[in-house]
């Protein structure tokens, strides 16, 4: 059994409720810097081992894998620091936002054999598993072109800080979905060729 630490209990709370209940995973600890967080999932799942320090999850010899849900601009130091303490990464999409910290993490689960796993959860809802397994059947036929959506409503995202700020780019967050259904179908892609703008509401907002 996995011994399972997560970081960041916004989202990151799916996958405390899910490895409460999983065969697979043991949950060790949960982190969050909002104390009130902490002790919000605390008392949901009865489960008290919660920190607000990052530090413990890495420092917790008994941890194998972190579970990384922190906002985006984060998830590439919050992984190669979890990789640097011997941990494997379980890191929600999008995995990163820049394609310069990309060679070093690929670099660093190389050098110390820690497995990185992108938390892409569409794959895993009923209508693309339906989809996926009437494909698998021959139902759907022969695999020509493959259009790729995501529309999605949002706006409950801008109640977060986070997401007005530059930093944050609204075409990694969204276009992670619809790009991983699309490999998920043609998974050895060779060359990508795309245009692409974000519209006035992905802008940052007063
Ligand atoms: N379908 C999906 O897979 C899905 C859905 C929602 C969110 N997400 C992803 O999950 C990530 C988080 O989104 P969210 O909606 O939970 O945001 P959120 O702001 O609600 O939660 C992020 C949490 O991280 C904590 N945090 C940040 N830095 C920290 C640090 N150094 N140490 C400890 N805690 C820290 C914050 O206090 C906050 O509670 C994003 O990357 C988002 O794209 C994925």
């Amino acid at each position: 059994m996995l011994k399972l630490g997560i970081l960041g209990l916004g989202e990151g709370r799916s996958t405390m409720s899910a490895a409460l209940s999983s065969p697979n995973y043991e949950l060790v600890k949960i982190c969050d810097q909002k104390i009130d967080l902490c002790l919000q999932r605390a008392k949901e799942f009865d489960f008290q081992q919660y920190t607000t320090n990052y530090q413990d999850l890495l420092d917790d010899p008994t941890i194998d894998v972190i579970a990384i849900y922190t906002p985006d601009k984060f998830h590439a130091e919050h992984t190669k620091q979890a990789l640097l303490h011997g941990k494997h990464v379980v890191c929600t999409k999008p995995f990163i936002d820049d394609l310069s910290k990309a060679k070093e993490l690929i670099d660093i689960s190389e050098q110390t054999g820690k497995k990185v796993f992108v938390g892409q959860s569409s794959r895993f809802f009923e209508p693309m598993k339906k989809q996926r397994a009437d494909f698998n059947a021959g139902l759907i036929g022969e695999l020509i072109t493959i259009e790729g959506y995501y529309h999605a409503d949002h706006r409950w995202f801008l109640d977060k800080g986070w997401s007005l700020e530059n930093a944050f780019k609204w075409l990694y967050g969204g276009l992670s979905h619809p790009v991983d259904f699309i490999r998920w179908y043609l998974p050895n892609i060779e060359e990508v060729m795309g245009m692409a703008c974000s519209a006035p509401t992905g802008e940052k907002v007063d």
